[in-house]
């Protein structure tokens, strides 16, 4: 459909990659020189969950530790959904990660050796039974996302492009071109200019990061409002495990306090969970006490906080000396000061909030999805490695071990030569400023309360099905308004949440089980006949 805009800009780049975090960065400096790419973020460069990781990246490194335990942990965590040849793959190729990750700078914690040689100082986290998490102090994203971003930029060949957000892929299907079905590039809304772009590109690569933000309370960024599941999905491919959202134990609570996250660390170096009372509740429901997975550690704080109508409960790691705090989580502590609250000499009060997708675009072992030319990494992919519970810190270490897959893939299907088609321009002939933005915000916070309240850490039938009920009349809506009116930010991700929240209540429904992150009181049981069987849904 030609469009009515007087001057469509075109783009034309071997690799287009949406996302400018630990997976989206970590392939753009890992691929060819001579490649001509460019990497889009919808806000700062900086903006992603990765910034914001603080435990660390996990890998044998130790050698008291081995590839065996790694890979157990992950499958006893994953509770029986895990792929075991994408774990192997995985931690198989986690001590090479992490001298990569030094190589271009990472400054990890080390610690010194009696023999005056030093090493990466490891922490542990909930599933892990050695230390092997490897981190900078307590802010080991924000470690990892500056030293990725300024080897980026660095490099000639890669264009950063920040307040830039992806609306929807062109595909040949799309274009009616018979055939495989193959992803041609995508549409992208310049945000500071309201410019929507055509970008053709030879391989699209998705690093878009979770979904977290459909709940109301997260520990995720704003941007975390799963637009790569969406698109995808809307493109056609198929999406799996949805309904294994993880919710993070412990988030720093205050009524002023958006998202503070504490790191699961604190309990590694000896926190414990208790009630306003003293009462070390943990070891009531799993041996390993607060290093037990993280399903089972947020849903005995969601039990006892059901139970006594609590507000929160207490992690307490004031039996630590003051120095070793801020030594070792020197943010978390500054942090918790800025709200009142001195970790050294008292508990701080803690819930668990929506953290992480498990689920996501299912891809193979090189990170290609269903469409030909488009692949998926880091948090936005399905890959088999988390099953129904993600182990702590094995999620940054997925986003630089699929980067390089996918590198690597890219490597071997290039065509120097290949000539593309010229792409037709966004057609905005039929679309008007909206004059009701309302409509937008209110949606937002509909969806984002209505999957809280509904679609969370314990799930029954008939909330689900209330769920799913407003969904429909909300997707009709908005669907209705963007078929009308000049497409914005804020109108691109309200329409992407809601397709990933319907995605999340549909992955729910259809799973007539408990099983890792999922728990329904319908279903409270584990049901041996459906391991290894994934929620696949089909566009
Ligand atoms: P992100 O880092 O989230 O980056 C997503 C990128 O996509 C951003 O640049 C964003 O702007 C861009 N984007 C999204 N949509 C669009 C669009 N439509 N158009 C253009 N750009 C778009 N994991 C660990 O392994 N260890 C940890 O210690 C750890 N701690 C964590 C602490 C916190 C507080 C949080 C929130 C998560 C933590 N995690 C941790 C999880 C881990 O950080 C994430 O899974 C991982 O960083 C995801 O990386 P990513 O590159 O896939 O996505
Ligand atoms: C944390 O530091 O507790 C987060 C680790 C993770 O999500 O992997």
């Amino acid at each position: 459909m030609p469009s009515s805009s007087p001057a469509p800009i075109a783009i034309s780049v071997d690799v287009l990659i949406i996302g400018s975090g630990a997976a989206g960065l970590s392939l753009a400096i890992s691929l060819p020189k001579h490649l001509n790419i460019a990497v889009l973020s919808k806000l700062e460069l900086t903006e992603g969950s990765t910034f914001y990781a603080q435990g660390g990246i996990s890998a044998v490194l130790d050698k008291a530790d081995s590839v065996k335990s790694h890979i157990d942990d992950t499958m006893n965590a994953g509770a029986g959904l895990c792929h075991p040849t994408t774990v192997k793959h995985v931690v198989e190729k986690g001590p090479e990660a992490i001298h990569w990750l030094e190589e271009i700078g990472v400054p990890f914690t080390r610690k010194d050796n009696n023999d005056g040689d030093s090493k990466l100082h490891l922490t542990r986290e909930g599933g892990h039974s050695h230390r092997r998490v490897a981190h900078a102090a307590d802010a080991s994203g924000r470690a990892i996302e500056t030293s990725l971003l300024s080897v980026a930029k660095s490099q000639s060949n890669i264009s950063l492009l920040d307040y830039h957000i992806a609306i929807d892929f062109i595909t040949s299907q799309r274009l009616g071109i018979e055939g495989q079905n193959k992803c041609l590039g995508a549409y992208v809304l310049d945000i500071k200019s309201q410019k929507i772009k055509t970008f053709t590109a030879q391989f699209s690569v998705i690093a878009t990061g979770g979904c977290s933000k459909v709940y109301l309370y997260t520990s995720n960024p704003d941007g975390s409002n799963g637009d790569g599941v969406a698109m995808a999905w809307r493109a056609g491919c198929r999406i799996a495990n949805m309904e294994f959202m993880q919710f993070h134990p412990t988030c720093l609570y205050h009524p002023h306090a958006k998202s503070q996250l504490i790191t699961e660390a604190v309990r590694g170096e000896g926190g414990k969970l208790r009630l306003a009372n003293g009462y070390r509740f943990m070891k009531d429901y799993d041996p390993r006490a607060e290093l037990a997975p993280r399903d089972i550690v947020a849903r005995a704080i969601d039990n006892e906080m059901k139970k006594g109508g609590l507000d929160s409960v207490f992690l307490d790691i004031s039996h630590r000396s003051k120095a070793f705090i801020i030594e070792h989580f020197p943010n978390v502590y500054k942090n918790c000061l800025k709200f009142g609250y001195d970790m050294a000499v008292e508990p701080v009060p803690v819930v668990p909030a929506a953290h992480y997708t498990c689920g996501g675009i299912m891809t193979d072992l090189e990170g290609r999805t269903d469409i030909d030319q488009l692949y998926c990494i880091g948090e936005a992919a399905f890959t088999g490695l988390h099953g129904a519970n993600r182990m702590a810190s094995n999620s940054l270490l997925e986003c630089i071990v699929f980067a390089k897959a996918v590198n690597q893939s890219i490597i071997k299907y290039y065509q120097a030569n290949s000539r593309s088609l010229t792409l037709p321009a966004w057609d905005e002939s039929r679309v008007t400023d909206s004059d009701e933005l309302v409509v937008i915000s209110h949606n937002w916070d509909e969806v984002r309360r209505f999957m809280w309240d509904y679609v969370g850490i314990v799930r029954t039938t008939k909330r689900l099905q209330r769920a799913r009920n407003r969904m429909k009349l909300l997707l009709f809506e908005i669907d209705d308004y963007y078929a009308n009116f000049r497409i914005t930010s804020d109108l691109i991700e309200l329409r992407n949440l809601a397709i990933v929240a319907d995605l999340i209540i549909t992955s729910a429904l259809e799973r007539k089980e408990s099983r890792g992150l999922h728990y329904t009181l319908d279903y409270p049981e584990t049901d041996p006949e459906l391991a290894n069987q994934d929620t696949i849904l089909e566009p």
